[in-house]
């Protein structure tokens, strides 16, 4: 793959909750996305692949933890549903993490998974968080 054709994910305006916390999380998290697809772009191998999944995993659960007590704190009505698709997403990931490894390091499979990471989080964030985030500041 030619490094140029992967397209970046980049955040935009579009993607802000309003409430700084999330947002600089929210940028991590696409920052690590963005370093998987540099990544499987420049053909860095198996080994470091491994290492990104490890840490997006670990950044996602403890992005997570923070965003659900917030929600949580602010009574906010979509809190539950904002669990249960992080909770789904976890899942999802970790099935992702086996396809990979059971595919022999595939970077046809690495860059289905960076495909699937970027739209669920841009999906996630424009239909769950953005919520979130009002809910949040108007309690503020
Ligand atoms: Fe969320």
């Amino acid at each position: 793959m030619n490094p140029t054709t992967l397209q970046t994910f980049t955040w935009d305006d579009s993607l802000s909750t309003g409430v700084p916390m999330i947002d600089a999380h929210h940028k991590e998290l696409i920052a690590a996305v963005n370093d998987l697809g540099q990544a499987i772009a420049h053909h860095k191998g198996a080994t470091a692949i491994k290492k990104l999944f490890v840490f997006l995993k670990f950044y996602a659960e403890w992005h997570f933890e923070h965003e659900e007590a917030c929600a949580a704190k602010h009574k906010c009505p979509i809190a539950e549903v904002n669990q249960q698709a992080h909770a789904t997403f976890i899942s999802t990931f970790g099935h992702l993490n086996d396809q990979y490894k059971a595919s022999d390091a595939s970077e046809v499979v690495a860059l289905e998974i960076y495909e699937k990471l970027v739209d669920w989080l841009t999906s996630h964030i424009l239909k769950i968080d953005t919520h979130i985030g009002r809910c949040i500041r108007s309690a503020t």
